[in-house]
């Protein structure tokens, strides 16, 4: 019975003492294993009398119960101890800054285009695309410039073949939706059509022969040029502030007649004059007229019935007088220092 209790204190006490789970493995099989202390006591049962060996058969198993217990609760405490440190080791230290995900932003045309949009849907016009290879159709003839007329060498143009070409401006895509509208036999049109437009030009600070333009339309009864200078004035306001005003000078287009050049009083000096409008005060932005009657009638529409006007302007150089970019090329060659300093226009 001794020798059972000295197994026992010692066996909890190396337990005890027991850091990891491997070593507490080892005592289990030095405790209760096959050739352990305990199935050394259980030998020594068969040389006692019959009546006591149940009692010291119970005693035994007791102890071997015991140790066992102390085995278990020993093994959850490693454990835990373990899951705690490998947790530690683990641990991702959040307060450690991260990677910042890039983020674009905007391309400055493209903020001009969704400002014009927003400006335009406004007051209640829809915004409607073209494609970029248009045929003679469309970017030419509807536009009242017929095959050979001299109006053709102001626009010098990418030809694809005989027929086809890179639109040189976004008339074109007023003409096709002139003649949507007219074959829906709708009685008012008022869209805008921005996009890009091509023309062979020798690239330098102010030209380039790729650029964007946006075209305005707006067909319907009692359609007058007043309405196409409220429209414009609204939209200069809206654009560049509202002390803004604008002036129309006469001009010429194939496809308007009356014709008009609009200028806004200069955003920068006030009207005054400075070195943007280049002392006059005034700064040239889009050409306009009311839509010429071989326009009206080619699409289809009765010319005595209904009256339009359209207007017409470069997006790069609203951008240009907007942020006072002094070079075209600017907005095409992706230099990051310069177009990351739109993230705040959005
Ligand atoms: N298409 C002309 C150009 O590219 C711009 C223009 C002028 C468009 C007058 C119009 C307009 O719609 O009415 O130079």
């Amino acid at each position: 019975m001794e020798h059972l209790t000295k197994i026992k204190e010692q066996a909890k006490t190396e337990i005890e003492a027991c850091e990891d789970n491997a070593s507490l493995q080892q005592l289990r099989i030095l405790y209760l294993g096959k050739k352990g202390p305990i199935q050394e006591v259980m030998k020594t049962m068969k040389d006692l009398p019959k009546e006591e060996r149940p009692a010291f058969g119970a005693q035994v198993n007791e102890v071997k119960n015991e140790i066992s217990q102390l085995l278990e609760e020993r093994k959850t405490i490693l454990e835990e101890k373990e899951m705690l440190e490998t947790m530690e080791q683990e641990r991702i230290d959040i307060t450690l800054s991260g990677y910042r995900p890039h983020m674009g932003n905007m391309h400055p045309l493209m903020i001009v285009q969704q400002e014009l949009e927003d400006i335009f849907i406004g007051l209640g016009y829809q915004v409607a695309e073209g494609p970029e290879v248009e045929c003679d159709l469309y970017n030419f003839e509807r536009a009242n410039i017929p095959k050979d007329h001299p109006a053709r060498d102001m626009q010098d143009t990418f030809f694809i073949n005989a027929e086809e070409l890179l639109r040189t401006h976004t008339t074109a895509v007023q003409m096709r939706q002139l003649e949507k509208y007219h074959e829906e036999g709708k009685e008012l049109i008022k869209v805008i059509c921005p996009g890009k437009v091509y023309r062979r030009d020798d690239d330098d600070a102010t030209h380039s022969h790729q650029f964007m333009q946006c075209e305005g339309l707006v067909v319907g009864k009692d359609i007058q040029l007043s309405d196409l200078k409220g429209t414009l004035s609204f939209m200069a306001k809206k654009m560049f502030g509202d002390k803004r005003i604008i002036r129309f000078r006469p001009s010429y287009f194939q496809f308007t007649e009356p014709s008009v050049e609009v200028d806004v009083s200069c955003h920068i000096c006030g009207g005054k004059g400075c070195h943007v409008c280049k002392g006059t005060g005034w700064i040239e932005i889009l050409g306009a007229g009311m839509i010429h009657p071989n326009v009206l009638e080619m699409a289809g529409f009765d010319s005595t019935k209904v009256s339009g006007f359209a207007f017409g302007m470069g997006i790069e150089r609203v951008a240009m007088l907007k942020y006072g970019i002094d070079d075209i090329r600017s907005f095409y060659t992706n230099d990051l220092r310069f177009l990351k300093m739109f993230n705040r226009f959005e």
